[in-house]
């Protein structure tokens, strides 16, 4: 599905989101402020906005891993033409079975991505296993806003107008209406944090954004 929609997915984040995805982006990158160069790896790195911003932000050296050639496509002809190649690479890869050694990163992050995975606890559990003892974890992942009108107004935009534009624009209506049907049954809130508790991380913090249409999620990995 993601191959499909690589070529348009940059300019239908932003204007589907009206560009708060870039404002939450930020936020990601700054829990990971406190660690010194942190080595990143950033999971369902689809066309790498978030690895290129930790670099731009950090410095820091980033990997990224996904599963579609067609979003990494795109990845990379972004890093080559801001010439970040020697900071940043990206590999093919499933995030429920990592291609990495056990604690190899300072911080692991993944935007928008645990929602597609077949197994979540698969998924965090091997993003446990490649971050350092002590590391951080961030995730940024759609939420349901619970409060009127917030809840009525997400979903009518959810279920009704980003299928339709995102259906027209991108040529694959399908996927756009994945984006909801993933969302609503997805768990979010303290539902994740006993996710991430389950795959070994200790929650950290837990941040609504933007009225709870998504949230940020930070944890720690223990020092064993
Ligand atoms: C909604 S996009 C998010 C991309 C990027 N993180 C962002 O913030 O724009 C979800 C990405 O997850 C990837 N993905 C889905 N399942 C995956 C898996 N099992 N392993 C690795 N990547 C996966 C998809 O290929 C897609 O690029």
């Amino acid at each position: 599905m993601f191959n499909s929609i690589a070529a348009k997915y940059d300019f239908l984040n932003h204007f589907l989101s009206m560009g708060i995805d870039k404002i939450w982006r930020k936020r990601v990158i700054k829990l990971l402020s406190h660690i010194q160069k942190p080595y990143i790896l950033d999971v369902a790195t689809g066309t790498g906005d978030l690895a290129l911003l930790a670099h731009k932000k950090l410095g820091s050296k980033v990997t990224g891993v996904d599963i579609s050639t067609g979003m990494l496509e795109v990845a990379e002809k972004k890093i080559k033409e801001r010439g970040v190649g020697e900071f940043i690479t990206v590999v093919e890869g499933d995030s429920e079975n990592l291609p990495f050694d056990d604690n190899s990163f300072d911080a692991v992050m993944v935007a928008f991505g645990v929602r597609n995975f077949e197994n979540l606890n698969k998924g965090l559990t091997e993003m446990t296993r490649v971050l350092k003892p002590g590391g951080r974890m961030v995730v940024l992942e759609f939420a349901r806003p619970s409060s009127f009108p917030f809840k009525q107004l997400y979903f009518f935009y959810f279920k009704q107008m980003l299928p339709f534009f995102g259906g027209i624009i991108s040529k694959d209506k399908a996927a756009y209406e994945y984006l909801p049907a993933s969302v609503l049954n997805f768990p979010d809130g303290e539902a994740f944090d006993k996710e991430l508790v389950a795959a070994g991380m200790k929650p950290l913090s837990r941040k609504k954004q933007t009225f709870g249409i998504a949230t940020i999620y930070a944890a720690e990995k223990g020092m064993q």
